[in-house]
């Protein structure tokens, strides 16, 4: 029997539902005939948004805003229960909401390599966790994670956004396999470059431009922001590729959505790690093995004392 829950009137959670991706999601999977449960940090801004792009009344039941912040424990715990009074157990869970960090692991503060996990990993897993008995009493249902192209292969100047993405998919996998036995699948929206704040000088950045990795950091920006302004896709397009999603049967299954994030997975995929370390560093323009060793500030000075 096929457990597709792609049926117009179920319900889904989109987190993250305040602008990009998420916004552009809520509101296709509305005009798809969808209950969408928008859950958000600020949710009256939010759903003016929603209403404004979907044309729902503010007293439509197929719209439901749910204030959550995926870095609070108890928000998280508060949302769920939310959900599950206004809607019950969801039909899709799509774990949108997300953060992005530019730097190097080495300049990346902790507390923002903690910030990235709480957001982009444990938030999707505690909020997973919360939901799971309905969705598992229903005998149906689908978690969509969305991923990205940095979660395929650890892509420098923003490890520890790649890092959780890359733990995210993990768990995706795992949770998979525990769940299908309860009529439960997983979709692993593995997402190329779209047009929304995340590709922004909004981004938070902690590298040090004038430091040690200023060479680093000057190719990957180049190239990085001509390839946004050339690649980057209408967030639109994510929506249509996510109503596709949500019709998966198989227990797991993995989508390339965007053409570089089909490139970067087969390249990965099929050709040797040290290859595609060196395609990866020509893209970028990254400075060539050993380039950068005597550039060192202390290096050089201990150099100049001996
Ligand atoms: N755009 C791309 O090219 C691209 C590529 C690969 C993957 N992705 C992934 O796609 C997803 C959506 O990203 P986007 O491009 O739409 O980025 P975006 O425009 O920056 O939107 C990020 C969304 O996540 C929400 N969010 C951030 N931290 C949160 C928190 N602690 N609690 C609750 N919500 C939080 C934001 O809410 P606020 O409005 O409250 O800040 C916003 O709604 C992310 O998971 C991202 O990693 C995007």
């Amino acid at each position: 029997m096929r457990n597709v829950v792609g049926n117009r009137g179920g319900s889904i959670v989109i987190t993250g539902a305040s602008r990009g991706l998420g916004l552009a999601s809520a509101t296709y999977m509305y005009k798809q005939g969808w209950q969408v449960i928008a859950a958000m940090r600020s949710v009256e801004s939010g759903l003016a948004k929603l209403r404004a792009t979907t044309g729902a009344a503010p007293d439509d039941p197929r719209l439901i805003g749910v204030a959550l912040d995926m870095t609070d424990p108890d928000s998280i715990t508060a949302a769920a229960l939310e959900i599950e009074r206004r809607a019950g157990a969801p039909d899709v869970i799509v774990h949108n909401a997300g953060l992005a960090a530019a730097g190097g692991a080495e300049e990346t503060p902790m507390e923002v390599w903690q910030q990235l996990f709480a957001t982009n990993l444990f938030g999707p897993v505690a909020l997973t966790k919360a939901l799971l008995p309905g969705m598992r009493a229903k005998g149906r249902g689908r978690i969509i994670a969305i991923s990205s192209q940095g979660g395929i292969r650890g892509m420098p100047g923003i490890s520890a956004y790649s890092a959780s993405k890359g733990a995210l998919e993990r768990w995706a996998e795992s949770l998979a396999q525990e769940i299908a036995p309860f009529g439960l699948g997983v979709t692993i929206m593995v997402t190329g470059t779209f047009n929304t704040e995340i590709l922004t000088e909004k981004t938070a950045d902690y590298g040090d431009h004038s430091g040690p990795y200023a060479k680093v950091y000057e190719g990957i920006h180049t190239t990085g922001r001509a390839f946004v302004d050339k690649a980057a896709a209408p967030p639109e397009k994510f929506a249509r590729a996510l109503a596709e999603a949500i019709d998966d049967d198989a227990p797991i299954r993995r989508r390339m959505v965007g053409p570089d994030a089909v490139g970067l997975y087969f390249m990965a995929r099929l050709l040797p790690g040290s290859l595609v370390h060196n395609i990866i560093r020509m893209a970028m323009k990254l400075p060539a093995r050993n380039t950068l060793r005597n550039l060192a500030p202390n290096v050089a000075s201990a150099s100049k004392r001996n």
